[in-house]
């Protein structure tokens, strides 16, 4: 009796988060805006180094656009300040405001996944606790969830003084009963921006190493991003967690981009070689619990940098690692979710041999899981599978 109260309490609890964030979400529509289009890599011409026989063939149109309902952190509007980012650089320390300290206790997680959210996106977030994001046993392996922000910027609020008075304390409110109902929030006292990503980076890895030091593997990625956890452990079963791993959408040669127009714009005083290290677009990527410990004291050698992927680039130069690329990890440049693009239907025989996709929203999230997991599995589009050969991970 008094366990279905309190389920009846937790299930209130939750639509009241729900609605109350809905509505902060709807009135801040017009003022927030955030940018949605990233485009898809910092840099041009970017090269991708082709690993190995390609056992399938992704269909080659243009990325879904789905309507505007994707919260990334807020750009600046107008040119980057490089000048204040540069002054500003030194202070890369912020204080944790909400914690789950005791994630990792007990049986150590084979998985920690780490997922980069906006306060705004209460609903993506709910869309991944309840599919590929889900807590517990996955295939035997232990799975854990943290989602990891920032302090949201105020809505329509003066750019330039990022304290701005009008920053509603009640965020962070909403953030301690979310942290209270679902235990899997980090919040630090940095401003959730874009050129900010890099020190949700560094703080993250910093934190796993304190408090998840012995998690095997860490996915971490974003929260628009569908992961195909059965495909992401299988992968990972072989694998030893106390080698060097860094697998992902690897990116190599990309070159900084000179236009100062452009959101990653760089000007070589700030980096002056043609090309950055390789790196792992930041969509997602795994690393093992060897490589999470190197790169976290790395990267605290590295200099900031405003693009937060190329930044990781940076430190796993500095321990000369390098990423492993994956052709199932598709952080950009997967096309529709559809091997049949003008249908816009969702081909879930499509994602079964992938790990990662990027650009969806909530409920695309869910469906893809829902259709993936259907008791018989997931009915085909397309009578013939994908990959003519079954797939394979070439490793
Ligand atoms: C990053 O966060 C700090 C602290 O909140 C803020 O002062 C700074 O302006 C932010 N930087 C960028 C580039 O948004």
């Amino acid at each position: 009796m008094r366990k279905r109260l309190r389920l009846r309490r937790d299930a209130s609890m939750t639509l009241l988060l729900g609605a109350s964030l809905g509505l902060l979400l709807y009135t801040q529509r017009d003022g927030a805006a955030p940018t949605t289009s990233l485009s898809p890599a910092p840099g041009l011409a970017t090269q991708r180094p082709t690993p190995g026989p390609r056992k399938f063939q992704a269909p080659d149109v243009a990325p879904p656009a789905y309507e505007g309902d994707t919260p990334v952190p807020p750009t600046p509007p107008g040119p980057f300040d490089f000048g204040r980012y540069l002054r500003a650089k030194d202070q890369r320390r912020f204080a944790l405001l909400i914690n789950q300290p005791h994630k990792c206790r007990g049986p150590q997680p084979d998985l920690l996944i780490a997922v980069k959210s906006v306060a705004a996106d209460f609903e993506r977030r709910q869309a991944v606790r309840q599919t590929w994001g889900a807590e517990g046993r996955v295939q035997g392996a232990l799975v854990r969830r943290v989602f990891l922000l920032g302090v949201p910027r105020a809505a329509g609020t003066d750019r330039g003084d990022s304290e701005g008075p009008s920053t509603p304390t009640h965020w962070r409110a909403l953030l301690r009963a979310e942290s209270l109902v679902y235990g899997d929030i980090l919040l630090w006292a940095f401003d959730d921006t874009f050129f900010n990503l890099t020190l949700k980076e560094i703080h993250f890895l910093n934190w796993a190493s304190a408090f998840c030091p012995e998690a095997r593997f860490i996915f971490k990625g974003d929260a628009d991003v569908f992961v195909h956890l059965g495909n992401l452990l299988e992968f990972l079963a072989p694998r030893d967690p106390t080698q060097d791993l860094l697998a992902g959408d690897v990116i190599v040669q990309a070159r900084p981009i000179r236009a100062r127009a452009s959101k990653y714009y760089i000007p070589e005083a700030v980096y002056g070689l043609p090309a950055y290290p390789a790196y792992a677009g930041g969509g997602g990527f795994v690393l093992s619990r060897a490589t999470l410990r190197r790169l976290a004291a790395a990267c605290a050698q590295v200099e900031l940098f405003p693009i937060d992927d190329v930044f990781l680039g940076m430190c796993l130069q500095r321990l000369r690692l390098t990423p492993e690329p994956h052709s199932a990890f598709r952080t950009f440049g997967i096309s529709q979710p559809s091997a049949a693009p003008h249908l816009r239907t969702f081909d879930p025989c499509f994602y079964r041999e992938l790990v990662l996709v990027h650009g969806l929203s909530a409920s695309d999230i869910w469906l893809m899981w829902h259709l993936l997991h259907r008791p018989h599995g997931p009915v085909c589009a397309h009578p013939q599978p994908v990959a003519a050969v079954p797939f394979q991970w070439s490793s």
